[in-house]
């Protein structure tokens, strides 16, 4: 197969990568990323020199270029590429309705063009909104986005939907909940919980440090949509995670028990404006339609990743150096007293 995978410099995109490739030996990967803050070639170094693997400098919105990295004989397009970060959207939302919407409308029109076999879209469970303390997301559950990142990840939803209906395009859509593990940027809870624990800095929470997320790990996620693009029906939604909802407090109690730091680090700052309250999946349909099952367990997974970050500390240092500092300070700042620490 051919495949194009666009943002496949970032945490998934990146991990997808690497999954693919060392499964399939037939298979070719080309990757679209722009590089953002978020895109890191480091994530993809030892994949340099693969002939099956090819990397493309550019952006998912410039129509031209989309049409060229998309060209007739493409298997199928895997659309990772995003604006990410929740709290940043809400700093500035602009850029998340460009890449996320306008990017995506990009690729589904060199895709329609050239007739690629297949359109993955790697959607969020945030586009559904927040849950109350019962129940679970279904792939029929409305679309309520509560913060400009998932309203502009539900627009493109939405346009993969019509363009399946409309153009018969063969495009199908993955809901996945909150990832974790190797190459995560950490501006997301847990790689920057473990990046503060280690280096003795305060672990923000935000409000009352109660709200859940339902973990899973990147390398089940990768599996999933593995299944998807073999497997999954055109013009379907697929939800994707683990089963593993998880109060925020006590992920941060359980990565300082891990790294053996006191609890006193925790510190409760302002609340995330419009916060989701709790996410959870139910994954029923993929299980049972595509036969695919996590096989990471949290307490294994969790380790892991703390693992991979003690043994990437120059990866973790490069990262948080920069741009990083300075958004640090921009979105902690009037939430948190001493952060002197981290200059
Ligand atoms: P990320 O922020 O780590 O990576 C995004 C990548 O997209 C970066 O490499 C960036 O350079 C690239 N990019 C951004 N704008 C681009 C543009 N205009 N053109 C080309 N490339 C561009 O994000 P991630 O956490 O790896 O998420 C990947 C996808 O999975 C996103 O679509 C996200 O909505 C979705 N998702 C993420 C999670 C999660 O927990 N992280 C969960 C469910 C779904
Ligand atoms: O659910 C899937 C989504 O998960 C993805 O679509 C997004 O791309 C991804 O960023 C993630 O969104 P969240 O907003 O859930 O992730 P984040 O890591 O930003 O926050 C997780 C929880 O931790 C959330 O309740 C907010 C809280 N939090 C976050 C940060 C960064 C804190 O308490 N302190 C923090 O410093």
């Amino acid at each position: 197969m051919r495949l194009l995978v666009t943002g496949g410099a970032g945490f998934i995109g990146s991990n997808f990568a690497h999954y693919i490739l060392a499964r399939y030996p037939d298979y070719h990967v080309r990757i679209i990323d722009k590089l953002t803050y978020a895109g890191n070639l480091e994530n993809l170094a030892s994949l340099r020199g693969n002939p099956r693997f090819e990397f493309v400098h550019g952006d998912i919105c410039d129509a031209a270029l989309a049409d060229t990295v998309t060209p007739r004989g493409t298997d199928a397009v895997l659309n990772f590429a995003a604006e990410s970060h929740v709290d940043r959207s809400i700093l500035d939302p602009s850029e998340f309705a460009r890449t996320n919407i306008m990017g995506t409308l990009s690729l589904l029109e060199a895709g329609r063009k050239n007739k690629v076999g297949r359109f993955v879209q790697i959607s969020t469970d945030e586009v559904y909104g927040s849950l109350g303390p019962t129940g679970t997301f279904t792939e029929g559950s409305p679309l309520r986005p509560n913060s400009p990142y998932a309203a502009s990840k539900a627009a493109a939803d939405l346009l993969v939907r019509s363009y399946h209906r409309t153009y018969a395009f063969p495009g199908v859509v993955t809901r996945c909940s909150n990832n974790y593990g190797p190459f995560q940027f950490p501006e997301k809870l847990i790689p920057l919980l473990i990046a503060n624990a280690m280096a003795d800095l305060p672990l923000p929470m935000y409000g009352d440090g109660m709200h859940v997320r339902d973990w899973i790990h990147v390398r089940d996620h990768c599996a999933a949509v593995e299944r998807v693009l073999h497997q999954g029906r055109p013009g379907e939604v697929y939800n994707i995670g683990a089963r593993r909802e998880t109060p925020n407090l006590e992920i941060a109690r359980l990565i300082l028990r891990l790294l053996d730091k006191p609890d006193s680090l925790i510190s409760y700052v302002k609340d995330r404006p419009g916060h989701d309250r709790r996410y959870a999946i139910d994954p029923s349909k993929i299980e049972s339609e595509l036969g695919w099952r996590p096989e990471t367990s949290f307490e294994e997974g969790i380790r892991g990743t703390i693992e991979w970050y003690r043994e990437n500390r120059e990866w973790m240092a490069r990262v948080r150096s920069g741009e990083y500092l300075h958004y640090y300070r921009r979105m902690y700042e009037d939430r948190q007293r001493t952060l002197s620490e981290l200059s």
